[in-house]
């Protein structure tokens, strides 16, 4: 009832919270109108650097975690409640109220979600995306990538039909915000990681 309304609002408040364009508004920068225009760590240190990056991952990371913290002990025990809490999260972070509607593409806040409600996942997901950019440079491609592992993970873990759900919306979900990724690896425009560069910053 009320309660369930009341924890999906606060994931959703919580993942409005964007971490880069919280810190950028201290820094008087809106990294929406530089580098791939995206409101995440990515971009936050492509053009931002490393410190920017790091703070900006670990708000979007760690209010994913508190939002699915925060329905896992107040949802009085429903399977499915913090898994909705999650997707409200992620999409929080995506259109977020507070900046809006134009946040990040979900990645950060998917660490976060999953951090606490399917640790597993978050393992295998860093391995796949350091795979992919370590041999491609592309970090949309990795992060895509990453998300797909989530449905062979949750069939391969007899996971329950939440997890299933969720596992399958998000790698969908994912696709999506990073279309124009898709869109720039196709006309062979997307940047690459360039390590020197960035570690110079
Ligand atoms: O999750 C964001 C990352 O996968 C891509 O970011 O800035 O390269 O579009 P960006």
């Amino acid at each position: 009832g009320m309660l369930v309304l009341i924890l999906l609002l606060v994931a959703y408040l919580l993942g409005s919270l964007s971490g880069s364009l919280l810190l950028g508004k201290l820094r008087g920068v809106d990294i929406r109108q530089l580098g791939s225009g995206n409101a995440g760590g990515t971009n936050a240190l492509r053009t931002q650097g490393w410190k920017f990056a790091l703070g900006t991952v670990l708000v979007d990371v760690g209010k994913g975690a508190l939002a699915a913290w925060l329905a896992l002990r107040l949802g009085g025990g429903l399977a499915w409640l913090p898994y909705a809490a999650a997707g409200a999260a992620v999409l929080g972070h995506v259109y977020p109220v507070f900046h809006g509607f134009r946040g990040g593409k979900g990645a950060g806040t998917l660490v976060g979600v999953l951090l606490v409600l399917w640790p597993l996942a978050v393992v295998v997901m860093i391995s796949a995306w350091l795979l992919v950019l370590v041999a491609s440079g592309y970090v949309g491609l990795s992060t895509i990538l990453a998300g797909a592992m989530l449905v062979p993970l949750a069939l391969a873990t007899d996971a329950g039909p939440e997890r299933l759900v969720f596992a399958l919306a998000i790698a969908l979900f994912l696709v999506f915000t990073h279309r124009s990724n898709l869109a720039r690896l196709r006309a062979g425009v997307e940047p690459r990681f360039e390590r020197a560069r960035l570690l110079r910053r």
